[in-house]
């Protein structure tokens, strides 16, 4: 049977990534344009983007099996049947990207010719499983970077598409908002 709502874990678990994300990648593009005369800044922003894009990792990891336990609410009968076929690829999308995203992620950093280390939180050393490789760093950045773009856009046009319901009275956003 469909949950009568999302459980508070979902709701929670949702707005947390989605902020993740949103600063995620702002600092992505901040930590690349600071100077290497400015070491310790972009060190530190480097730090905390790897931080955040694991902690999106964790979070998802620990969402899908939710997801796949409890199911979702009912759709709003009130939406076009073609808009909820294009929501549910959207979901499926917008997951899959979270786990890709962060995944090649963390292998350009392990695959970086200088192999600055990865703390998670700032302390806890995370282990590159694989050494540096140019080849494959100059390969992996510029996937990481074309998919965490499409990320963004996606949920961009995810959230105007919630919004939009949203003033046209769907209760979609109140019920990811607060149940
Ligand atoms: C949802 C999660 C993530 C998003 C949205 C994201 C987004 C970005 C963006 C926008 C850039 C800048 C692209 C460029 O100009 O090169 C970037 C670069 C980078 N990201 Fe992420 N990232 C995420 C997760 C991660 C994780 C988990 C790691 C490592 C553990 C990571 C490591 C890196 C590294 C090392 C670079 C710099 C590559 C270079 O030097 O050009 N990212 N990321
Ligand atoms: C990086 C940002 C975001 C990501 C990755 C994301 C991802 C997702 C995913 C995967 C779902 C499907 C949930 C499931 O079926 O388990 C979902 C649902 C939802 N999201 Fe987002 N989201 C983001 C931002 C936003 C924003 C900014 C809004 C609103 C302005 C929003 C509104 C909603 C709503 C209303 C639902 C429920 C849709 C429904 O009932 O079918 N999301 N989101």
């Amino acid at each position: 049977m469909l949950p009568a709502q999302w459980s508070s874990a979902q709701r929670r678990l949702h707005w947390w990534t989605a902020s993740l994300v949103g600063l995620g990648f702002v600092l992505g593009w901040v930590m690349v344009a600071v100077p290497l005369r400015a070491l310790l800044t972009k060190f530190l922003l480097y730090q905390a983007h790897k931080t955040l894009g694991l902690l999106v990792l964790l979070l998802t990891l620990a969402r899908v099996p939710v997801r796949l336990r409890r199911g979702r609410p009912a759709w709003d009968v009130a939406l076009p049947g073609w808009q909820r076929r294009a929501a549910a690829w959207m979901h499926l999308a917008l997951y899959g990207l979270l786990l890709v995203v962060p995944a090649l992620g963390y292998l350009t950093a392990a695959t970086a010719p200088a192999q600055v280390p990865t703390l998670f939180l700032g302390v806890i050393p995370v282990p590159h499983l694989v050494g540096a490789d140019p080849a494959w760093f100059a390969v992996l950045r510029q996937v990481h970077r074309a998919l965490a773009i499409l990320l963004v856009a996606l949920a961009t046009a995810h959230a105007l598409a919630a919004l939009a319901n949203h003033l046209r009275g769907h209760r979609g956003l109140i019920a990811m908002w607060r149940g």
